[in-house]
């Protein structure tokens, strides 16, 4: 897979390749060039680890501006679901430069804006079938518009977030967000934010069942009502479906299912942060689809990063009721619901619908997780398997008594599948989590080509003596 002849000389399309590196080392020379100037250039604090610098992108993969191939698992973290410049993204996309694009729909009305509110207003799973949407730029920012919103629909100040929750980095946003690195140093912080444990059932309290490992995050949650922000001085319960940068921790239905019945007691609102969850990648085209099923839907649902297949682009749908309550010039902003964006976002839903992307998902997911499975079984120190549809975690730990997380071993796996033409990413709040966000247009023999890379990073690392044939 590695040092071979460049697939590309034999596949002319980039989305088809496999992953391909030639040049003696990574990164390569241009590579290297670019990533001094960005040294220079750029603040440390934009961190990145990765020895390649795209040139292009097509499907899954990407080519380095050394000529180099790599399989993307990490998708601009979860934000290529239907993968790289999709050529009818683009033609939409193009279409509406041409026209115009931008106007501040705080000041004229543009009609892509209206078309995807409607379309979001249609298939986003919040509980009222009246709804409304806005669009902002970014995560965060969507994020912080839907903590305005439940503020200014229930007149309460505070909102719950849980501990290992990721929810961006603008202020309001970083401080929800559970782990200090992402804050440390940048106080004073913004008020009315209280945190609570959430029920990551790998590293439950031990001798509990998972039963009683929700029962007491629920006990957590409902002791937080009396000790921290009492009911009428909560606005809203805000939650990952699936905790992203926490590590890839599932909510667990039964909970998010009494989470809902403690809000509806309270008349406290649930806020789903589908940022990265969202557009398919669960098998669903949303997390809450499910939640909604069991008769749990939340009242207002955040999504960003695939709506628009990498142009920047977030929504907050919720109860028309809701947003009836928000003052007119109190929401909105210049580039928000942006026209260029929209017109991509309409047709990144076109594509995801016509060509069934989350049946896609569950079929990857199947994949994968038998591949996972195996190896769980052979390597004690792959911890835990987990995730919903294709968004899945792999959690590594020292040995499976202690479960001390093996931050290094990952760190080291991270580097070694990247060398080989494969990148995927670090998760959770101790950094040994390997996640899978494949876009989902990865097709099946580039799917075998990164698992066998993951494999081999994984055993190399491990000096494990098992070999590929034994799966
Ligand atoms: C669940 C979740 N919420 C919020 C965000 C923040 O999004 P952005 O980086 O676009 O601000 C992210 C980004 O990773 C995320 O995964």
């Amino acid at each position: 897979m590695t040092k071979g002849k460049r697939t590309s000389e034999v596949s002319a399309l980039l989305r088809d390749a496999l992953p391909c590196i030639h040049t003696a080392s990574l990164p390569g020379p241009m590579a290297a060039s670019i990533l001094a100037r960005r040294q220079q250039a750029l603040p440390a604090g934009i961190a990145s680890v990765y020895p390649c610098v795209i040139k292009r992108g097509e499907g899954a993969m990407l080519e380095d501006v050394d000529g180099n191939l790599f399989l993307d698992w990490v998708g601009g973290v979860g934000v290529l679901n239907i993968g790289y410049s999709h050529p009818e993204v683009v033609e939409a996309a193009r279409e509406q430069a041409g026209r115009f694009f931008h106007s501040m729909m705080n000041i004229t009305t543009h009609e892509p804006y209206v078309e995807l509110a409607e379309e979001l207003n249609d298939i986003v799973p919040v509980r009222d079938q009246r709804r409304k949407t806005m669009f902002a730029n970014s995560g965060a920012e969507a994020i912080e518009n839907a903590v305005k919103l439940v503020r200014a629909a229930t007149g309460r100040p505070n909102i719950i977030v849980f501990e290992g929750a990721f929810h961006g980095r603008t202020l309001l946003a970083a401080t929800m967000t559970g782990k200090r690195a992402y804050s440390e140093g940048l106080g004073p912080f913004p008020d009315g934010v209280c945190r609570v444990e959430f029920p990551h059932l790998y590293r439950k309290p031990q001798g509990f069942t998972d039963a009683q490992a929700i029962d007491y995050a629920l006990e957590r949650l409902e002791d937080a009502l009396v000790q921290q922000s009492p009911p009428q001085q909560t606005a809203a319960i805000v939650l990952e479906p699936i905790q992203g940068e926490g590590g890839f921790v599932p909510a667990p239905f039964d909970w998010v299912r009494s989470v809902r019945e403690l809000c509806d007691r309270y008349g406290i609102l649930l806020v789903a942060d589908e940022i990265q969850t969202g557009f398919a990648r669960s098998g669903r085209m949303f997390v809450s689809d499910y939640w909604a099923e069991g008769g749990f839907a939340p009242d207002v649902i955040v999504t960003a990063k695939s709506l628009a297949a990498g142009l920047p682009l977030s929504a907050v749908t919720a109860s028309a009721r809701l947003f009836d309550a928000v003052r007119p010039g109190l929401i909105g902003g210049t580039y928000g619901g942006n026209a260029v964006a929209c017109a991509a976002a309409l047709k990144v839903l076109e594509i995801i619908r016509r060509d069934r992307l989350c049946e896609r998902a569950l079929h990857i997911a199947q994949v994968a997780r038998e591949a996972f499975t195996t190896w769980k079984q052979r390597w004690p120190q792959l911890g835990d398997v987990r995730g919903i549809g294709s968004m899945m975690g792999l959690e590594f730990v020292e040995d499976p008594t202690s479960k001390k997380p093996a931050a290094g071993l990952v760190e080291a796996i991270v580097e070694e599948a990247a060398h080989k033409g494969l990148l995927v990413e670090s998760a959770g709040v101790y950094g040994n989590v390997i996640r899978f966000l494949c876009p989902l247009v990865v097709n099946d023999f580039q799917l075998q080509a990164g698992l066998t890379i993951l494999e081999d990073a994984i055993r190399e690392n491990l000096n494990s003596p098992t070999t590929t044939q034994e799966r």
